[in-house]
């Protein structure tokens, strides 16, 4: 029998959340043909998910999520269903502002954003500004993302701008600092949705501890129940990072 979303907030630990929480929406597509309806009516429906999860993070007073909207690869799509997607970015953007100023959300993106179009680059740089104030969660979007990519901008940006303190071997944390995430901890807790057990190149160098959620629930279908029984879960592992200690999720 299906739990309240009641019961199941019941079951999660405030005190052992995870401070990061990446999603790799998946599945907008099958959801779709499962209702013969066109791919991008699965996209659309996705957005529903997308405000579910965002609200449902802010009110557990999570720091950081991460949602992987597009990725450097989504260009091999069909034309059509690529600007379907941006069209859907702009509408959600313009009409989740006040949402996410209630919430106190502050919005940021990574990946290559430079080359998505000057009208979704406008909207973003607008509700970044809007949002530039808010104190609480920080919602990053990852647009126009790839995780290699990611390294390499970093590895350019360092070839390109030199190092003060060059005759030290790079660290790890230096390194850290030239990629997109550089302000946020890496994520805790990776979900994705619709059961495909890969990672299709999304933040390669922060995952190496996450613990990865994935369930059969296609995007559309993912809401704040679906959220809860993946805190409830990441809850229950033991994290060990490379140690004999089993450790249950720590409270903070
Ligand atoms: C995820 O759903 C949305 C994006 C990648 C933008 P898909 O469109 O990949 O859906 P499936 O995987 O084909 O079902
Ligand atoms: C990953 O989903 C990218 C996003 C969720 C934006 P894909 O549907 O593009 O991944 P693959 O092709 O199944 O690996
Ligand atoms: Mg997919």
């Amino acid at each position: 029998m299906k739990r309240s979303p009641e019961e199941l907030i019941d079951q999660i630990d405030v005190r052992a959340l995870p401070r990061h929480v990446a999603v790799i929406m998946d599945g907008n597509g099958r959801w779709a043909r499962k209702r013969g309806l066109p791919r991008v009516a699965g996209h659309r429906a996705g957005t529903k998910a997308v405000r579910e999860v965002v609200e449902g993070c802010a009110e557990l007073h999570i720091s950081a999520l991460t949602l992987y909207a597009f990725s450097v690869e989504n260009w091999k799509r069909p034309r059509t269903e690529v600007s379907t997607l941006m069209s859907l970015l702009k509408e959600y953007l313009a009409k989740e502002l006040e949402t996410l100023c209630r919430n106190n959300i502050r919005l940021q993106t990574i990946g290559r954003t430079d080359e998505l179009d000057m009208t979704v680059q406008q909207e973003l740089a607008r509700t970044i500004e809007d949002t530039r104030n808010n104190t609480g969660m920080v919602l990053t979007l990852a647009l126009n993302y790839g995780g290699r990519a990611e390294i390499i901008d970093a590895v350019n940006r360092i070839l390109a701008n030199g190092r003060k303190d060059s005759v030290q071997p790079m660290t790890e944390q230096e390194f850290a600092k030239y990629l997109y995430t550089s302000e946020l901890p890496d994520p805790d807790l990776l979900i994705r949705t619709s059961g495909e057990l890969r990672i299709s190149n999304f933040l390669l160098w922060q995952i190496a501890y996450a613990e990865l959620f994935v369930t059969d629930t296609l995007w559309p279908d993912f809401d704040k129940r679906c959220l809860y029984e993946a805190l409830i879960a990441y809850q229950k592992r033991e994290r060990r990072y490379g140690g004999i200690e089993p450790q249950l999720v720590r409270s903070r």
